[in-house]
């Protein structure tokens, strides 16, 4: 069994918070197979660059190890309430554990006996929200109950009419970063790492899934028109992984382990995007080792919600933007499937390392798409993404902290720059594969995954594990990797690995065609990939008139684009150059869509371009805000505040 290593099982029979997992653990690994209601407790790191100053938790006094949530949704008051118990374990002469919350209101603390504990809740900061104190006593179980306060970040509760179907509400949640504390009041850090069940009350006809195991699929009546739903994950994970949605929605099977839900006006064009899901898990296996989350079932949500996917445990939430008609974004389902092994087997301890996460996957997701399409097109969305790096370089500069992979503590939680995070992330591992040869690095980063599964990890181990398992003490080779400068330095080391320029050769002669005489290649065009598309969109140059806008439109038919991407594409060129016969497709644009990837930028673009963007901004946000999810809306905002 693969967690006999190094993970603690029993609740605190075997290790208090404070056993340390860097190795140097030794007698106190239990190697005696847990009996099968034990629950597995991971370890706490106990290095200071896994101190999450994004939590108020103190888990090295005294942490939690489960959580049991029973909860009714609450859709006229737009709130869950009910309780969380939350089994604890705690360092010799702890007496209080410190989670996290934000806006919660909470009624009561008590001990299994119904006994009052005492509790406090701290003022607490803008980042964190407000930490809440509990004085345990004896207990090692204990019951908040409480309900979620208005407008808590993690939840998006829908009307209807922002449904496909227009009947029902529905409600999801985004948990990563820091969000899941506005509606589970535990130590929301993803280095305290826990196992959870849920009994979720919804009226029906609603139905309920979360990112676990889903043991009553259909539900069972609760009474006076609701139903229960019961859920449960035996695995440890990082809060930020708990997420429900409830809706009315379908199930269809894509393959023996692998499905979608959605609702059922979105089925069918959903499942044929979603074809290739069963493959990708299998591509994935062999790869880098056995899946082990059990089913992979995607959830394709309704347009609101905020990003293109998220990897929540046996259920990734999905954006229906990617829905192309050809496949040609599936990219977004490699990646977040990728996830299952880097982000929610080995995870960033703190979100200062959030490559660990996001650049491992985002190179993952690209062997993926090899695997199953092929060099051609893995190596065009590799160039794509080298490009996304190249540009964050050129606007944060190559000597900017910023662009470093490791973050110190206390940078934005989160995430910094994706084209460093994810891109510069992914172009790190690529060097490595080409500088040691694909069959030893894939051999090195599947032992990555199988010594630190369900773990949590820093960058210091990440180092430590390619000096001990990949680089063996040899100095010459490690003078040609330069793990170091890739972790730790800004910019980009001298021995880093480009894409192949031939990726793009037929686009860019076709660019430069372009640029050189104006013509526009229509036929070409038509013959494109999404991402040669993309990347021709990306060469014309920044400024056109508006005749020029309208030869490209004319030509390539950009104002009836259906790929969300090349349409984001193509209305973020035409914005910036104040094209005003854009601006109805942009207003339409972004009263559908809410995903924060699209949506922030197309602002952004109408901000800066003064006066006339500023005034057409304010008057579609005006309408636009309430349909957003708050991590959409904050970003809106804050651009929205900046001076002109
Ligand atoms: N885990 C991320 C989403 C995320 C990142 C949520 C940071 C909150 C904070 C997810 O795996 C992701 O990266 N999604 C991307 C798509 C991907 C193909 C690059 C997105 O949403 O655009
Ligand atoms: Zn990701």
């Amino acid at each position: 069994m693969y967690w006999a290593k190094r993970l603690w099982v029993g609740l605190g029979a075997l290790c208090a918070a404070g056993c340390a997992a860097n190795g140097t653990t030794g007698g106190a690994v239990n190697t005696v197979p847990p009996p099968v209601t034990a629950r597995e407790v991971a370890p706490i790191l106990t290095g200071a660059d896994a101190v999450d100053t994004a939590s108020f938790a103190q888990p090295l006094e005294a942490r939690v190890t489960h959580v049991a949530l029973d909860l009714a949704l609450d859709f006229a008051q737009k709130r869950v309430a009910g309780t969380a118990t939350l089994d604890i374990v705690a360092a010799p002469g702890a007496q209080q554990i410190i989670l996290d919350s934000r806006n919660l209101s909470i009624a009561s603390v008590t001990d299994m006996a119904g006994h009052a504990l005492p509790f406090e809740i701290g003022t607490g900061d803008a980042l964190r929200g407000q930490p809440i104190s509990v004085r345990f006593g004896d207990a090692r179980r204990i019951r908040i109950t409480y309900h979620s306060g208005a407008d808590a970040e993690a939840l998006q509760w829908l009307t209807p009419e922002q449904t496909a179907g227009r009947q029902h509400p529905y409600l999801f949640s985004q948990g990563q970063s820091i969000l899941n504390r506005s509606w589970i009041p535990t130590q929301d850090s993803p280095g305290i790492r826990q196992t959870w069940e849920a009994v979720i009350r919804a009226p029906e006809p609603l139905k309920v899934v979360m990112s676990g195991d889903r043991l009553t699929p259909d539900g069972v009546p609760a009474g006076a028109g609701w139903r229960s739903y019961r859920f449960r994950m035996d695995h440890p994970v990082a809060p930020y992984l708990i997420a429900i949605a409830a809706g009315d929605i379908a199930f269809r099977p894509l393959g023996a382990r692998t499905g979608v839900w959605t609702e059922p006006a979105m089925m069918d064009r959903a499942a044929a995007e979603l074809a290739d899901t069963e493959a990708m898990v299998e591509a994935a296996e062999r790869l880098y080792g056995p899946y082990r989350w059990g089913r992979y079932d995607v959830i394709v949500l309704p347009p609101s919600f905020p990003y293109g996917g998220m990897e929540n445990p046996t259920l990734t939430f999905l954006t229906p933007t990617f829905i192309a008609g050809d496949k040609s974004l599936n990219g977004l389902i490699a990646h977040e499937l990728a996830h299952s092994w880097s982000g929610n087997l080995v995870t960033n301890a703190v979100w200062g390392d959030g490559w660990l996460n996001e650049g491992v996957t985002s190179y993952f997701e690209n062997r993926i798409m090899e695997a199953l399409y092929g060099p051609h097109r893995a190596g065009q969305e590799e160039a794509l993404s080298f490009a996304e790096t190249e540009n964050a370089l050129q606007e944060l500069g190559a000597t900017n902290d910023a662009t470093r992979l490791h973050q110190p503590p206390n940078s934005d939680s989160d995430g910094g720059s994706s084209g460093i995070t994810y891109d510069k992330g992914a172009t790190f591992l690529r060097t490595m594969e080409r500088l040691v040869g694909r069959a030893r690095f894939d051999a090195w980063l599947r032992q990555w995954f199988d010594n630190h599964a369900f773990q949590p990890a820093t960058s210091a181990m990440f180092l430590a594990d390619m000096r001990q398992n990949l680089i063996h003490g040899d100095a010459a080779l490690e003078a040609r990797l330069m793990p170091e400068a890739w972790i730790y330095a800004p910019g980009l080391p001298a021995n880093v690995a480009r894409p192949d320029p031939a990726a793009f050769a037929a686009v860019d002669a076709a660019s430069h065609a372009y640029q050189t005489t104006g013509n526009i290649d229509a036929a070409a065009w038509r013959g494109w990939t999404t991402a040669e598309r993309l990347r021709f969109l990306s060469n014309v140059p920044e400024a056109r008139n508006a005749d020029q806008l309208a030869a490209l439109d004319q030509a390539l038919h950009l104002m009836d684009e259906g790929n969300a991407e090349v349409r984001f594409a193509w209305l973020n060129l035409a914005l910036a150059n104040r094209y005003q016969p854009a601006v109805p497709a942009a207003a339409e644009f972004l009263a559908t869509i809410g995903r924060r990837k699209f949506v922030a930028p197309l602002f952004r673009t109408l901000v800066d371009t003064g006066d006339w963007g500023r005034a057409i901004a304010s008057r579609i946000y005006a309408r636009t805000r309430a349909t957003y999810h708050p991590v959409t809306q904050a970003g809106v905002d804050r651009i929205m505040a900046t001076n002109p």
